[in-house]
């Protein structure tokens, strides 16, 4: 007896980072959750793919992307936003299901990493990824929506105990629903919104990565420069 056949995920990972991407950390945790014998995964790092000229048409990371039954889009927030090349990948996968008279049953969901703390600050980039599903004839399975993701990075979702016990939560929750052919639960998404650290700890944490960075760019002495105050003395 032939065993049911696999089906496609496809993660779609919108950070232009190729390593220590918080996008693609959560991602590839949440296709790590899914039944192995259920699901077959790849990753597509979507500005990699665009960026490849041989490849802007029609090529294989398109049509990889068509064939899956299930796309996992995670992307972090710029300027309030989506990348602008995720846009391109979406305009592409829109153009070429449009063209297709029966186009192939796809469930779609997206998870939004911001840098600020308030989750909310990324439900117009959902949005969009919503409306972009539903232009392009795909089922939403929902999306997830994490604020200060930049403390994820690339660091074991699995190994982070108590700090990051909501984020497991959340996508433990939503590779159960995927499992089952469900949508993405409301308390996943809740679950996920939550502030993970207070604001006074966000802003220490925020600090020191601040003067890090001063210190890698050589600027320490010029953080507390106040180069207009002069000007607007006069
Ligand atoms: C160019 C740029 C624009 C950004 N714009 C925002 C923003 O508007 N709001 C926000 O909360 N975070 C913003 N961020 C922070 C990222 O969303 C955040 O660091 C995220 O965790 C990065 O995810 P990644 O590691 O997958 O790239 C921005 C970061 C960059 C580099």
């Amino acid at each position: 007896m032939n065993p049911c056949p696999k089906k496609r995920v496809s993660l779609l990972v919108g950070s232009p980072k190729r390593k220590n991407s918080a996008s693609a950390t959560l991602g590839l945790y949440l296709c790590n959750q899914l039944d192995s014998q259920k699901f077959d995964y790849q990753e597509i790092h979507l500005r990699s793919a665009l960026s490849d000229k041989q490849n802007i048409n029609v090529s294989y990371w398109l049509n990889d992307i068509l064939k899956s039954d299930v796309l996992i889009f995670s992307s972090p927030l710029y300027v309030d936003c989506l990348p602008s090349y995720v846009f391109q990948v979406f305009e592409k996968i829109y153009q070429e299901r449009k063209k297709t008279r029966d186009p192939k049953e796809i469930q779609f969901l997206a998870i939004i990493n911001s840098g600020f703390p308030e989750s909310s600050q990324s439900q117009t980039a959902l949005d969009i990824c919503q409306h972009f599903a539903g232009e392009s004839g795909m089922l939403w399975l929902g999306g997830l929506l994490l604020g200060a993701g930049f403390i994820v990075g690339g660091r074991d979702i699995r190994k982070m105990g108590w700090l990051f016990k909501n984020i497991k939560k959340s996508l433990d929750l939503s590779a159960a629903a995927i499992n089952h052919g469900k949508v993405i639960p409301v308390e996943a998404f809740h679950i996920m919104g939550k502030p993970f650290l207070s604001k006074k700890l966000f802003c220490w944490i925020g600090n020191i990565g601040f003067k890090q960075m001063a210190k890698r760019n050589g600027t320490v002495r010029q953080l507390y420069d106040r180069p207009y105050e002069k000007e607007q003395m006069i």
